[in-house]
């Protein structure tokens, strides 16, 4: 289905957009790997949090600095389940990485400028040799400014923080809406506003607003718009 032996599509937007259910129904169509950046950052937080590297008097920076060598991610796509697993050393945590105690950590952590150094690194180097779609928040600005198609997504706070919600409730996680609206907000607000790759539109990113969009149209959306680049 692919034209190029090797393209990178980059999906960028807000924390709860939908942009990895998007990205792997792309990566399954177009049978290419998808990477969920953002998974990556969940890691080294987990990661941070079971090594006592985060208090709650804050980060230990020089801590971290010196376990990011300890710190091996991998994806793995299982075709049974027809799901993508995260692990961190070799063990799952795909589940963990999703639970509030990293969600209302990882954004913190990602503000550390060698932690993405590291991050960006392992992302653009998953780039070099396969197609790849890749979600995050500065994948078309920072890891790959050359993408081949790059998608901005957002959607209204409310409608993210509902979505998100019901993932908490079928978690059996004990929250209430108001609190994820919050959290979303935060996150907003932290990837937006920090000094080190701020989440922002790359230029010639295409802009999808999904707030009232169902997800095959969105997928549509974006297969059209390869097509009209002639990419497959
Ligand atoms: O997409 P997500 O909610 O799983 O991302 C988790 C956090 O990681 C979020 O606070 C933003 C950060 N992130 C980032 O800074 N850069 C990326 N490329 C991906 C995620």
């Amino acid at each position: 289905m692919i034209k190029n032996s090797n393209i990178v599509i980059a999906i960028d937007g807000y924390s709860s957009c939908g942009k990895s259910t998007v990205a792997k129904d792309l990566a399954k169509l177009l049978n290419i790997v998808f990477i969920d950046s953002g998974a990556m950052y969940r890691c080294v937080t987990l990661h941070a949090l079971r090594n006592d590297i985060i208090t709650p008097s804050g980060i230990n920076e020089d801590l971290l600095k010196l376990s990011l060598k300890d710190i091996n991610i991998t994806f793995k796509f299982d075709a049974q389940s027809k799901k993508n697993e995260t692990f961190l050393n070799g063990q799952s945590v795909e589940s963990k990485i999703r639970g509030l105690e990293v969600s209302n950590n990882v954004s913190a952590i990602s503000a550390i400028g060698f932690v993405r150094k590291k991050l960006v690194d392992l992302q653009q180097e998953m780039g070099k040799t396969q197609s790849i779609v890749m979600d995050g928040r500065d994948i078309g600005t920072v890891v790959f400014p050359y993408a081949d198609l790059k998608i901005f997504m957002t959607a209204d706070p409310n409608i993210r923080a509902q979505r998100r919600f019901k993932e908490y409730q079928l978690k059996g996680e004990d929250i209430t809406i108001e609190q994820v609206l919050d959290n979303v907000k935060q996150r907003d607000y932290i990837d937006e506003n920090r000094d080190e790759s701020p989440l922002r539109k790359a230029d010639d990113a295409i802009v999808i607003d999904n707030s009232n969009l169902s997800k095959d149209e969105q997928l549509q959306f974006i297969v059209d718009e390869l097509k009209t680049r002639e990419l497959i």
